[in-house]
């Protein structure tokens, strides 16, 4: 999730401010992971689809009155922007889509984070567009490419365009993609959860931060009686994928929210969650304890939320101060899963 005054945009917007005019240009234009920021009103009005499948991203430009899109850009473009995300796979085939969109001549400009692993993606950048001029700012580098057909890497382009398709998790049969949560490979913290979640479970659940629907495939897999099961996740991609390894369940419901803003379903029997954190120090469990209010308010009296968490993340304290009790079910691999009784 980015926030609201993300580096990244930031980086940009000073990279256009010694550059005017280089987002000019009548062609249509395609924005990968768009975020908002001064840089949109270089844009308009040429035709821009703004891609961002982060529903809190979506929801801050279509606040700004932009029309957001889920579906990735694929039109011929004579400018691509790409913000670099923390999924390097993902940011790859963004720079293989863009490469393969841009007409001859057009540019790709990234903004990437240090953090994120800006070197190295300005490098694999410049190899796949034949070179790149590079911009410091804000803890960020912006580059910029312009395609050369005779300079394109076309073997690299087409490696990293299949990169960002469906791929299956060994030994699990479901499908995962790039830019999701644990996609190669099932979270050790989640299969602790769905381990500990007790055989009768029943009536109406639901699975916050649901990603690609593991705990709901594991769920509505047992013998039991599930009523309703709501799916909440904000990135769409993994609910793309959560639709996918639940089709054939009726009670899977899907939703694309933001589990902060509060659930619009009341009186439920169960949720489950493995919610994200942050591992920097400020943020530490704040997301977290968002969805175990988020939660435990959707609960009817005697209801049960079942968290996993790192084992050094205080749930507990938010757990009692909203009126319920918690009970730590299992403790191993650095993880805890807790039972919250609702009053
Ligand atoms: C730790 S992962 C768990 C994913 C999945 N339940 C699993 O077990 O593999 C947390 C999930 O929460 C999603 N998420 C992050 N912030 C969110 C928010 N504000 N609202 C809804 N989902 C969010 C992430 O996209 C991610 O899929």
């Amino acid at each position: 999730m980015a926030s609201p005054h993300d580096p990244r945009a930031a980086a940009l917007d000073s990279f256009i401010a010694r550059h005017p005019g280089i987002l000019a240009g009548g062609g249509p234009a395609a924005v990968f992971r768009a975020l908002p920021g001064a840089y949109l009103d270089a844009l308009p009005p040429r035709p821009v689809h703004y891609y961002q499948t982060d529903k809190p991203g979506a929801d801050a430009l279509a606040r700004l009155g932009l029309e957001v899109r889920t579906d990735e850009p694929a039109s011929p473009a004579s400018l691509c922007l790409v913000f670099a995300t923390k999924h390097k796979e993902e940011v790859l085939h963004h720079y293989a889509r863009a490469a393969a969109l841009l007409d001859e001549g057009g540019s790709l400009i990234v903004s990437a984070a240090n953090d994120l692993g800006a070197p190295s993606l300005e490098r694999r950048c410049a190899e796949l567009m034949g070179g790149v001029e590079t911009y410091s700012k804000h803890k960020c580098r912006v580059f910029l490419a312009r395609k050369d057909p005779a300079k394109l890497d076309r073997g690299l382009l087409e490696t990293w365009l299949q990169g960002g398709d469906w791929h299956g998790i060994a030994d699990t049969g479901l499908m995962s993609r790039p830019g999701l949560f644990s996609w190669k490979a099932l979270d050790l913290g989640s299969r602790l959860l769905a381990r500990h979640l007790p055989d009768d479970l029943a009536g109406r659940g639901a699975d916050l931060g649901a990603g690609y629907g593991y705990l709901s495939r594991e769920i509505l897999a047992r013998p039991r009686q599930i009523a309703e099961l709501h799916l909440f996740e904000s990135e769409h991609k993994a609910l793309d994928a959560a639709r996918r390894n639940l089709e054939g369940h009726p009670a899977a419901q899907f939703h694309w929210a933001d589990v902060t803003l509060g659930l619009p379903v009341s009186r439920l029997d169960f949720v489950v969650t493995n919610p994200p954190f942050h591992t920097g120090r400020a943020a530490l469990s704040a997301l977290g304890r968002a969805f175990v209010r988020a939660g435990l308010a959707a609960l009817k009296p005697g209801g049960r939320l079942f968290l996993v968490a790192n084992r050094h993340l205080p749930y507990e304290p938010e757990i009692e101060a909203l009126g319920a009790r918690a009970a730590t079910l299992a403790e191993a691999e650095g993880f805890k899963v807790i039972l919250a009784l609702k009053h």
